[in-house]
């Protein structure tokens, strides 16, 4: 359906919807472009305020994959207002400001509609040098790959609501998933990075292979170094998958090569939908030690080196 707009041209459109970046970039000054982004979703966990902490998380996500600056945001809000408590409502919008406020953001207004299944999220507006936007286009081979959450948290949200999960499993998923990108991108723009893009509803999977298609190359992914939550292949393997995780695996489709030793739990947890998930980085191998170091001292939930950027057809990804 996008693909009718695909021509839209403008002098100042840095980046736009062709290449499935985070955000939009447009530029308003010489050296200074605008980040604009937009994100709402149904609720994740059951606690209100840690659903509306990690939406906005989640919201501002997207601004930081580009190496951009969240500075504003509006609320996006649905509601039962008749049927449901307005004290829950109330909680949610704490769990929004909250976050906005570690991020340095400001909400300015929002709008609300009356529904009868909740929903709550941001558009987001930021702003980058027009000359340091990090795109999910700029992968080169050679480049390492660094993924700064561990996974999972589609099948521990979905275990959650069987009641098959443990309450500390379930506890440090929110953790992470509330847990803003700023300290990854801030690290990324220091150390000079090729290429970034947020793991969301696509898999880790999935980003990578819209990375590798725009970057116009091919990946190979460690799965023994990709950093998981805790319990996450035993939940997956008791049934608690997603139909997200399955159109994952349909998206990237034949560009998918399984190594023979990648055990079925594995594969869910790689194509399973992250809410709120970390930043793959692409970044040159002589300065990935810089960027881990980095990483750590801006305590990002992990930082781990999961995969190389090689030379191929492009969007293919090797699993080992
Ligand atoms: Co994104
Ligand atoms: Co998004």
């Amino acid at each position: 359906m996008l693909r009718q707009f695909a021509d839209v041209a403008h002098p100042d459109l840095l980046v736009g919807i062709e290449t499935r970046d985070d955000a939009g970039v447009f530029r308003v000054r010489e050296d200074m472009a605008l980040v604009q982004t937009v994100d709402f979703f149904t609720p994740i966990v059951d606690d209100p305020y840690w659903y509306g902490a990690i939406a906005a998380a989640n919201s501002f996500s997207d601004v930081y994959a580009m190496g951009g600056t969240p500075l504003t945001a509006l609320n996006l809000v649905c509601f039962p207002i008749d049927s449901a408590p307005a004290e829950m409502l109330a909680e949610i919008l704490r769990g929004g400001y909250d976050k906005a406020q570690e991020a340095g953001v400001v909400i300015l207004g929002g709008h609300s509609v009356d529904d009868p299944e909740p929903k709550y999220g941001m558009a987001v507006t930021g702003v980058v040098h027009p000359d340091k936007v990090v795109t999910n286009a700029g992968a080169k081979p050679g480049d390492l790959l660094v993924l700064t959450k561990p996974l999972g948290s589609g099948i521990i949200t979905t275990a959650a609501k069987f009641d098959e999960c443990p309450p500390d499993v379930l506890d440090e998923a929110i953790r992470v998933m509330a847990s803003l990108n700023h300290g990854a991108a801030k690290a990324m723009q220091e150390v000079e990075v090729h290429a970034a893009t947020d793991v969301t509803g696509f898999g880790l999977l999935g980003h990578l292979y819209q990375m590798a298609l725009a970057s116009r190359v091919a990946v190979r992914l460690f799965s023994q170094r990709v950093p998981l939550l805790p319990e996450v292949e035993r939940l997956a393997m008791q049934g608690n998958t997603t139909r997200g995780g399955s159109l994952n695996r349909e998206y990237v489709g034949e560009h998918l090569q399984w190594g023979a030793a990648i055990s079925l739990a594995m594969q869910h947890v790689l194509l399973d939908p992250q809410t709120s998930g970390g930043l793959i980085i692409a970044v040159a191998a002589d300065r990935v030690d810089e960027l881990l170091q980095r990483l750590q001292v801006y305590q990002t939930p992990c930082a781990a080196v999961i995969g190389e950027v090689q030379e191929g057809q492009a969007g293919t990804i090797g699993v080992e």
